[in-house]
């Protein structure tokens, strides 16, 4: 079955995630979206730089965001 959101089912997620999520989730899609354009431009500072700062964001929102699923985040925090 194909799963589609219709713009009410849109509206209900988005009014039942914290707003902290949603500016987590939106400087992630920054982030990487800096990171592609680093690779295209062949800069491998920069990417590495923002590879990392990735990956922390990922350690970040779930240590926030999903502890249920990532119990051992618990103590990083
Ligand atoms: C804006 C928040 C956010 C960011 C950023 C994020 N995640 Fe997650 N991630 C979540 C949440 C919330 C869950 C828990 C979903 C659940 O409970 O099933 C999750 C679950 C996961 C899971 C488990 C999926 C499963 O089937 O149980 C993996 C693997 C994962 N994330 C990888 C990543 C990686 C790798 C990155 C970075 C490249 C990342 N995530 C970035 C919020 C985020």
């Amino acid at each position: 079955m194909k799963m589609e959101m219709t713009p009410e089912d849109k509206k209900t997620l988005l009014d039942s995630v914290p707003e902290t999520f949603l500016s987590r989730d939106r400087a992630f899609h920054e982030l990487s979206a800096r990171l592609a354009d680093a690779a295209r431009e062949g800069d491998r500072t920069g990417q590495e730089k923002l590879f990392n700062q990735m990956v922390a964001a990922c350690t970040e929102c779930h240590a926030k965001h999903a502890l249920d699923r990532f119990p051992g985040l618990a103590a990083v925090e």
